[in-house]
């Protein structure tokens, strides 16, 4: 076995680790990054963020293709799907991307390693090469970046195939007839949005009495009533008590959360996305007495340390929401620590997106939150059916909300449904981060005429003049 002398071996080359690399050859560190998927870029690039928004875009353009453009004038006599050609988009974006990911951990001299890593103690990683034999690293720090997998309910397998996870779903071969999602989070509501564009029945499945229980909940109630509107059917507050496969079908039974009356529903695909969980095993945790927390994730302080000296830990494996840019955020504050510097997150400050059509956004704190906490607040609301660049574009849909102190006017939370929520949330979350007050955002010019102009309202509206309300 070959030995390698490192400062620092970070485990894991998805957004945050490959981040994190990069970060710490900036400042000095002699780095190597390993990953036993082979393509850098973790799940995010591989089997998230980045071939699920190619299929929203491609089905998005599919969907207004078939359904929004007669509206504008514009003809289209016959709409073919070409899903081989999607798969084939998808699949460059994902290849272009973790090409890209590989020549930058090169440009910064980071050595990336193909294989599946193991503690053997604090300061050795072993590592099982893909493509065969052992290398050991002996490093000063090492940073555990090893992400997220997919959780399942008890009873019921994942075979990829009738039943499926966010891959599978990703990668289907033919638009199902019926598919039952089980789950009305993020995944769900954004592979169910792909797959009902691309013509399929799509039934939402959630255990609690709204979809995305998480998000402010007048945006939850009107996200379901548009997806709703688009043909998804919800069933809340109904939990799944049975999948059963057959070679054509998979039949699953569902009931009232609180108990009550079973019912069958037939499908031929099921989709499981209630949650993700801490990507830990096989990574030798149990030889150094790295401590997980009560959720299986690894536990770490404000400065990313494990109850390990020398071992810090970042992402979706410690705790905290599983997004890719709080991985890189994490990673890059991670490294600056390591390297000596200050580094620092504020998590009041990370926006949340669900890429369906209309976008919802969050940056924040949801009006739950504050009653919660006693906090004195005003709302500021502002429909985009009274903004002139989305009436144009027939993009009425949703609105802006915006939460301010009373006291000191700062922008506590922000919550957007709209066409470009997604971007739209920046400005919002960059008031967060700078304590900037709802009146500061209400005196800032905003171009006229752009969807940006509903934030400006919303903040008016939050001391009650707004104009075009
Ligand atoms: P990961 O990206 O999971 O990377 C961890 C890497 O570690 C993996 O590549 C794995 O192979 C490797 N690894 C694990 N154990 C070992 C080991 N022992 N040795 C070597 N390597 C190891 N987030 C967003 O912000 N926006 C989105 O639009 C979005 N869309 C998503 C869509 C889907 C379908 C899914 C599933 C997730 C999505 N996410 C999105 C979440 C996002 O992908 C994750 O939050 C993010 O990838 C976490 O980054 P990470 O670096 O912590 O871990
Ligand atoms: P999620 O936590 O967003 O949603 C899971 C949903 O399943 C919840 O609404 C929950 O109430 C429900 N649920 C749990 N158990 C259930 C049961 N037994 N029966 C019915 N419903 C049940 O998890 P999801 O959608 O799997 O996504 C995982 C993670 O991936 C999320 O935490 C998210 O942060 C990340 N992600 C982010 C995206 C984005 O930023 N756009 C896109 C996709 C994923």
């Amino acid at each position: 076995m070959s030995e390698d002398k490192f400062d620092l071996v970070v485990i894991g080359a998805g957004p945050g680790g490959y981040v994190a690399a990069i970060r710490a050859a900036q400042l000095g560190l002699n780095v190597a990054c390993v990953d036993k998927r082979g393509e850098p870029g973790g799940t995010c690039l591989n089997v998230g963020c980045m071939p699920s928004k190619a299929l929203l875009h491609a089905s998005e353009l599919y969907e207004e293709a078939n359904h929004g453009m007669a509206q504008f004038g514009v003809k289209i006599d016959k709409v073919g799907l070409d899903l081989k050609t999607m798969m084939g988009h998808k699949e460059k974006v994902v290849s272009d991307l973790t090409g890209g990911v590989r020549f930058l951990l090169k440009k910064n001299k980071v050595e990336y390693i193909e294989g599946a890593a193991t503690l053997k103690d604090a300061t050795t990683v072993d590592v099982a090469l893909n493509k065969g034999g052992e290398r050991q690293l002996k490093t000063q720090y090492v940073m555990i970046a090893t992400g997220s997998e997919v959780a399942s309910l008890p009873g019921v397998e994942i075979d990829e195939k009738q039943v499926v996870s966010s891959t599978g779903a990703l990668s289907l071969p033919k638009v199902p007839k019926h598919m039952v999602v089980i789950g009305g989070g993020v995944i769900g509501l954004e592979m169910g949005s792909v797959w009902s564009r691309l013509g399929a029945e799509v039934t939402v499945v959630e255990f609690m009495d709204r979809i995305t229980p998480e998000m402010d909940g007048e945006v939850s109630k009107q996200f379901q009533r548009i997806l709703a509107k688009q043909g998804i059917t919800f069933k809340t507050s109904t939990k799944v008590t049975e999948v059963k496969k057959t070679k054509t079908a998979v039949t699953l039974t569902v009931e009232p959360a609180k108990g009550g009356d079973a019912e069958k529903i037939k499908c031929d695909v099921v989709l499981v996305s209630v949650g993700r969980k801490p990507h830990t095993a096989g990574l030798g945790l149990e030889n150094v007495g790295v401590v997980l927390d009560e959720r299986g994730r690894i536990e770490t302080d404000a400065h990313f340390r494990t109850n390990v000296a020398g071992i810090y830990a970042i992402g979706d494996v410690i705790k905290g929401p599983m997004l890719a840019h709080k991985a890189e955020d994490e990673g890059m504050a991670c490294a600056e620590i390591i390297a000596g510097y200050a580094g620092h997150v504020n998590y009041d400050a990370i926006p949340g997106v669900i890429y369906t059509m209309p976008e919802v956004a969050a940056v924040g704190k949801t009006e739950e939150q504050l009653k919660a906490d006693n906090v004195d607040y005003s709302v500021g609301k502002f429909p985009f059916s009274a903004n002139s660049r989305a009436k144009a574009n027939a993009a009425t849909e949703g609105f802006v909300k915006i939460l301010s102190c009373n006291k000191t006017d700062k922008v506590l939370g922000a919550h957007i449904i709209g066409a470009n929520a997604g971007n739209m949330i920046a400005e919002l979350a960059l008031a967060i981060e700078c304590g900037i007050a709802a009146e500061d955002i209400a005196l800032t010019s905003h171009a006229h005429p752009t969807e940006m102009e509903a934030v400006r309202e919303a903040a008016l509206a939050t001391d009650k003049r707004a104009i075009h309300a």
